[in-house]
Formats: structure tokens, sequence, C-alpha cells
């Protein structure tokens, strides 16, 4: 009996055999969620499709941000071998899209009633030329800070409210003899820090003049040049032996107790959760401070490349239907750290950062405060997002100053454009 036929068999005996199921082939996935909270993730993934009969061929690319992901992407498909579905951010999908590479999710975004739940941010990346080409997984924010309560209690240090009680936080957890800020020195992760950052210097109006438009005046001038310096300051913070190490691993500092802080997404929260630790209790997430009332956010979606195969196509619609149901939402970004990408999913399974995270989100869409995540390819293409990984990871190295760094910036950015 072939595999696929048993598989079938075996979803009729559970009495799970649907018209979408029962032609459907295996997915084949490419995705960079490797760490231990990603892992738990995207298992609720996995089982959700095998409940339908749907197996799951894994192609896990490691690297946060996804950049190595997108390299074996670019391979796969120049071989002519695209896998199913694809993890994907922001602009790559709209340039996959402009590509003619992805397939077309509209009956399945019409069947379920896709448009009047998800958020206009997120069809902004989600749809195409009017069309649905990806189903939006999750929504993520980049601005967070997650800390050790334990040590913070010990050294009766309040949860800081502005940049200047961060810092003096900051030193005062070094004084005690622990690492201030576990930070892992990829560019990605410098970058992610420098989203909160940029906008604890400069506001949402200054953030989205420099990374959304552009703008030559923004990305020059005296409040990127102070960006860049409390970059320098963070940089003052970190470990000797910060270089090349993983997100997970600096995560893992703040969870054993080695360090105090984490500037990173909320997937960080991802792997609190997987260590059994509880928000309030463990740990404690705030906003980068200085970036209250704005969220920088970036949504993971899964691509659907083109097949023509009849069982693959049925297999993308049934991926996308699953990803996008109220349950399914719920029930995996409870997981990973993130917040469900629709509107209408009850908060009660989420942890107090969760409902934070839901309240801010939905706060920020209507004040006009949430916005794209340079770090995560949300504000502008992958070209001019490298560009600026390029300069802020050679100053955060100590190449050149904050002012030289405000210059070869703008520089940067033009010749990417
Ligand atoms: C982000 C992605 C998250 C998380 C993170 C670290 O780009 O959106 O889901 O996986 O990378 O790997």
């Amino acid at each position: 009996m072939t595999t696929k036929k048993a598989r079938l068999l075996g979803a009729v005996a559970f009495g799970v055999f649907g018209a979408t199921a029962a032609l459907a082939d295996d997915v084949e996935v490419l995705h960079w969620w490797t760490s231990g909270g990603e892992a738990a993730a995207l298992n609720v993934l996995k089982d959700d499709l095998q409940g339908q009969g749907i197996g799951w061929n894994d192609m896990p690319v490691a690297g946060g941000g996804g950049e190595s992901a997108m390299t074996t992407l670019r391979a796969r498909v120049t071989a002519g071998n695209p896998p199913t579905a694809v993890q994907m951010l922001g602009f790559d999908i709209q340039d996959w899209a402009a590509e003619g590479a992805l397939g077309n999710l509209d009956d399945v975004a019409a069947a379920e009633g896709w448009d009047a739940v998800v958020p206009a941010a997120l069809q902004a990346f989600a749809k195409y030329d009017g069309h649905w080409i990806s189903a939006p997984v999750n929504v993520h924010s980049t601005n967070w800070v997650w800390a050790n309560k334990s040590i913070l209690d010990e050294l009766g240090i309040a949860q800081p409210a502005t940049w200047d009680d961060f810092v003096a936080a900051m030193e005062a957890v070094e004084a005690s003899g622990r690492v201030a800020l576990a930070h892992g020195g990829q560019a990605w992760q410098e970058a992610t820090m420098f989203d909160g950052v940029v906008l604890s210097a400069g506001g949402p109006e200054f953030y989205k003049a420099a990374f959304v438009d552009l703008d030559p005046e923004a990305l020059g001038s005296d409040t990127m040049v102070e960006a860049f310096r409390r970059m320098e300051t963070l940089r003052s913070h970190v470990d000797d032996n910060f270089s090349g190490r993983d997100w997970n691993l600096a995560s893992a500092m703040v969870i054993n107790g080695e360090a105090a802080f984490q500037i990173m997404g909320d997937w960080a929260k991802g792997e609190f959760l997987n260590a059994g630790q509880v928000p309030g209790e463990d740990f404690l997430c705030f906003r980068v401070p200085g970036s209250e009332g704005t969220v920088t956010f970036n949504s993971d979606q899964f691509a659907m490349f083109n097949v023509t195969d009849d069982g693959a196509r049925a297999a993308q619609g049934a991926m996308a239907a699953s990803i996008m149901s109220p349950s399914f939402q719920s029930a995996f970004n409870v997981v990973k750290g993130s917040v469900p990408a629709r509107t209408d999913v009850p908060n009660d399974a989420f942890d107090a950062c969760g409902k934070q995270g839901m309240a801010e989100l939905a706060a920020a869409a209507d004040a006009g405060t949430l916005l794209g995540s340079m770090a995560h390819g949300h504000a502008n293409r992958a070209a001019v997002k490298n560009a600026i990984y390029d300069v802020v990871t050679a100053h955060f190295n100590g190449e050149f100053d904050a002012t030289t760094a405000a210059e070869e910036l703008v520089n940067a950015v033009e010749s990417a454009m």
C-alpha cells in the first residue's frame, strides 16, 4: 500500500477525512524555526495538519531572521523545485509574487472570510495585485525587552521606564558581576535591537521617515546619531563572547540567570515558556524604554509556491485554511510568543505578555503607530534592509563612530534603493 493510501485510510478510520485532505499530498515546508521554542510552536502546526491526514516533510534552514532560509529558497526555485510552502516575511513575499512564483489563495481566503479578519497591515504583505498569495500565521513584534525577574528583585531594580533608567539598570547589574545585556553578535540581531533603539531615540514618526520612507534627512540626522550612541551604550554592556552567538542562546543566558536583559522580538518568549518559566514570576516583558505606544511588527506568513499537481495544491489549500483557523491561531501563538494574525481571536489562552501584546497591537493599529520592522523585512525590501544591517553591525563592532555611522547609513541606503 502506498504511504498516501495508508494515510487516507487512516484518516477515514479516525473520521477526519475532509474533501481537501482527501486529495492532499504531504507538504514540504521550508522554515527557520529551529530553536526549542520555535520547534514547539511548529509542532502545533505539524500536529494540526497530521490530524487532517496531511504529512509533513520538514525543510529547516537555521538562522534567525531567515536570511539563510531565503538563500536556500532561491537555490531551490532556480533548480525548478520549489517547496510547497515557505515561511516568509514582508517584502520578500511581495518580491516573489512580483516574479510570478506564488500560487493564488483567493478561493480559501474567500471561503474562510480572511478579508474581514486579517489586519490591513498584514494584508499589505499577504496580497499581491488584489489576490491572496500567503497565509499569515502570526504577528511578532521586535521592540521588547526580556528580563530575569530574580536578578532585578535581588538588586532592587524596578522595571525601567525610561532609556536612562534602563542604562542605570544595566550598570547596576554589571556592578553585581553579572552580564547586563545578553546579545548574539549577528547582523540581524543588532538590527533587531536597532528597531527599538531608533524608536526610543526618535519616536514613531522619525522611525517611519527613516526606515519606511528612507528620508535621507532622517537617516543622517542628529537623532540618528543619538540612536547610534545608544547602540554604543548597549555594546558596552554585552559580554566578551557575544560574537556569533545565536539569539536563543542569548535568551538562555537570561533564563538561567547569567544575564539580566535581552532586547529581542517576542519569539524570545517562546524560549522562556519552553524552559517552563512564567511571565511576571520568572521573567518580565516590557517595551524598549522610550518606545512605548509603538509596535514594530513582523508577521510570519506561509507563501505557497506555484505547483501544478492537484495533490500539492490541495495540501496548500488545507494548510492555508488550517493556519488561519481561529483555534489554530490561538494554540500556535500561545506557544510561539507572537499574537494572532486575525482580529477576532479571544485572548483567554494567552499569558500576561501575550495579552499585553494583543492589546498594544490593536491600539497601535488605531493610533497609526503600528510600523513594519526594519530588521525583519517589513519596512523595506531586502536590498535596503541588508544595506542597513551592514552599517549597524559595522558600527556595533567599532568600525566607526556614531556620527560616521549616520553618514554611512545615508550612503548605504541611497545606493541600495
Ligand atoms: C523572525 C521570525 C520569528 C523568529 C525569529 C528568530 O524573523 O519572524 O518567527 O523565528 O526570526 O528565528
